[in-house]
């Protein structure tokens, strides 16, 4: 026995890119056997179909702090709670994880399948040949930037990119890039709602995507691709 039995604890659950068919079964167990589950609603829409017997907790942005307030007070009386994050815990999440983290004694995790993880599969990209950033962040998206046209110039690896929506988007981090020195002909690719059943990908040259003027989705991830090699 650990003193982690004592205390209040919260399981976090990752249901995956979209398609309810990525949620794991040890995630799907613990959906079914909660009392609450709370999460955006986006995400509940997901796990609804598992959620038997929970009170759902859908949150949005503005709200989030008073819907976890309320599911943690349930904790508290005793009910157990699942909180829901979209694709894996260790990917762009951050900030969700550490308020759940800051109100309760434990929290369990249960990781999922990454969009990353889906279009790495797509382009069939290895994660040792790739790197990966994400403008997805409150704050730090100017130094991330940077980052990114370091990987994209240092021309070694495959980058993996989440835009922010929607003032960071693929247009836009294009010629952004384009800008800063990166090669507009080097070949990119972008998935728009990954194992959705609206899925779309798009590949063209950088320059090609800085002057594309449709609007993107809010699910949407870029790959610039690695030059290939001379020899
Ligand atoms: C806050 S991040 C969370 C990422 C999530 N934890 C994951 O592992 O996929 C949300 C961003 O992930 C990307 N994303 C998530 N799901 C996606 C999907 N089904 N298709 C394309 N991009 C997706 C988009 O860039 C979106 O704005």
């Amino acid at each position: 026995m650990t003193s982690a039995q004592h205390g209040t604890r919260v399981t976090i659950v990752a249901v995956g890119p979209g398609d309810n068919g990525f949620l794991t079964l040890k995630g799907k167990q613990a959906i079914e056997e909660a009392d609450l589950v709370a999460g955006f609603e986006t995400v509940l829409n997901v796990i609804r179909p598992f959620a038997g017997k929970a009170e759902l907790c859908p949150m949005a942005y503005r709200d989030q702090e008073e819907v976890l307030d309320y599911a943690v007070g349930k904790v508290k009386e005793g009910k157990s709670l699942v909180v829901c994050a979209w694709g894996d815990l260790n990917v762009s999440a951050k900030e969700l994880l550490d308020r759940v983290r800051r109100r309760v004694d434990h929290v369990d995790l249960i990781p999922g399948i990454s969009s990353v993880q889906i279009a790495l599969s797509r382009s069939g990209i290895s994660l040792e040949h790739a790197v990966f950033v994400t403008l997805h962040v409150r704050d730090g998206a100017g130094s991330a930037l940077e980052e990114l046209v370091h990987y994209l110039k240092e021309e070694r690896r495959n980058v993996i990119l989440l835009p922010r929506p929607y003032d960071l988007m693929p247009a836009g981090i294009a010629a952004d890039v384009i800008k800063a020195g990166v090669s507009g002909d080097r070949q990119m690719t972008v998935f728009q709602r990954l194992t959705h059943d609206d899925e779309q990908s798009w590949s063209g040259t950088v320059s090609e995507c800085a002057a594309i003027t449709t609007e993107f989705s809010d699910l949407s991830l870029m790959i610039f691709h690695r030059p290939p090699s001379d020899q």
